[in-house]
């Protein structure tokens, strides 16, 4: 009887639907009102996670040779702090993203940034200014949502999204719960699962049929292995429960079914009897 996992933790991958989309405005404004643009166009001001997202970025977005100028979603609330994403507490700068010489805090309040798209050498490089200059917004637009993954965490990278599922689950939207390797039926008993699966977390119970007695405890529950402490433990008392309802059932009997089931029981009784009994001393 094997009470183990059977294939685990892979988390699959969601090929249908593509990462974020990049979006931008050919109107300027400030770097507030431009959020403000994208939260209610898209999902927000656009976040870069590492420069093969810029540059993916700057592949996406037109150059504009006047006015080469896009606000992102980057900004400080004070010289002293640290640069943030919007969205979360990612600070994530690359060693190339900033132009030459910047980040200079020119004005004393530069605490906004804007990305150049040009054709020139600052391309794609990163300059902090006044958040009350008027530029082009950068939006991205989000594809995970609540329902894209069931029980796991959406990751959205580039053209690509991805289920980072819970252990005991999977499937491409980690929507399918593992199943453990199936219980034996113990002998003279039966199994009654939960859900008639044996899936995580699932429980299963151990019955004996009448006029037998289990012995340890009578239900097991799938568990990822090495998830929860007490695994090793369940595991050991369900071997002793399916040992009570076969090997040492004989021996339960005896006590157990004359005091409820004096009747119908004889006949197993008496071959229980024989059973235990050792083989130098059997009858003729
Ligand atoms: C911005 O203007 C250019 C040139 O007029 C046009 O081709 C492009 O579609 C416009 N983009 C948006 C997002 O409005
Ligand atoms: C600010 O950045 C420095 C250097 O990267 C880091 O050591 C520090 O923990 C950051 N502070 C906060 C509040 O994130
Ligand atoms: C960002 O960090 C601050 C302080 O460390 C914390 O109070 C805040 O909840 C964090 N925000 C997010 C979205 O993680
Ligand atoms: C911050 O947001 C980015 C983009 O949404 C994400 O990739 C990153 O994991 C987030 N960081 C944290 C600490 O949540
Ligand atoms: C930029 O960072 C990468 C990895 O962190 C490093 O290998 C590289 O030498 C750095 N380049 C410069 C110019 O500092
Ligand atoms: C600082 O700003 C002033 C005026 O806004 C500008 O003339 C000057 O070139 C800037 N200096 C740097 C180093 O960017
Ligand atoms: C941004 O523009 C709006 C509307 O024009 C204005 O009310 C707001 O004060 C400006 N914010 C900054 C920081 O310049
Ligand atoms: C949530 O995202 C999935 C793809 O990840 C998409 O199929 C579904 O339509 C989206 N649901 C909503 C309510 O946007
Ligand atoms: C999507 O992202 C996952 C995790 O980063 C990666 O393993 C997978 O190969 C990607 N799929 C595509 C089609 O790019
Ligand atoms: C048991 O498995 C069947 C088929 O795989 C599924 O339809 C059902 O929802 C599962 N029940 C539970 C409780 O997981
Ligand atoms: C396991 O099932 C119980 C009761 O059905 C539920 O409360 C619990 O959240 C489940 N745990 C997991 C990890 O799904």
């Amino acid at each position: 009887m094997k009470w183990t996992l059977l294939l685990i933790l892979e988390s699959l991958l969601a090929d249908s639907a593509l990462g974020w989309t990049y979006h931008y405005s050919n109107n300027t404004m400030n770097w507030t009102m431009a959020r403000r643009f994208c939260q209610s166009h898209y999902t927000d001001l656009v976040v870069i996670q590492n420069q093969k997202e810029n540059d993916y970025l700057v592949s996406k977005l037109p150059n504009k040779e006047k006015s080469p100028y896009y606000w992102i979603g980057i900004y400080k609330t004070h010289w002293s702090k640290n640069w943030t994403w919007v969205g979360n507490n990612s600070t994530w700068i690359g060693n190339q993203s900033w132009a030459k010489n910047e980040p200079n805090n020119n004005h004393s309040t530069e605490f906004c940034v804007e990305i150049y798209l040009n054709s020139g050498i600052n391309r794609g490089k990163w300059n902090d200014e006044k958040c009350s200059f008027s530029k082009h917004p950068v939006c991205f637009q989000a594809q995970c949502n609540a329902t894209s993954c069931v029980r796991g965490q959406c990751q959205e990278t580039i053209e690509n999204t991805t289920c980072l599922c819970e252990p005991g689950f999977m499937g491409e939207r980690c929507q399918t719960a593992v199943e453990c390797s199936p219980l034996s039926h113990p002998e003279n008993g039966y199994l009654v699962c939960s859900g008639g699966n044996q899936t995580f977390n699932s429980t299963c119970h151990f019955k004996c049929q009448i006029g037998f007695l289990l012995i340890g405890s009578s239900a097991l529950t799938c568990e990822v292995e090495g998830f929860g402490a007490a695994q090793g433990l369940r595991y050991k008392q369900a071997l002793i429960a399916v040992a009570g309802c076969g090997a040492f059932s004989a021996f339960c009997c005896v006590c157990f079914c004359w005091a409820k089931h004096k009747r119908k029981k004889l006949a197993q009784v008496r071959q229980t009897e024989e059973a235990i009994t050792p083989p130098n001393e059997v009858q003729g």
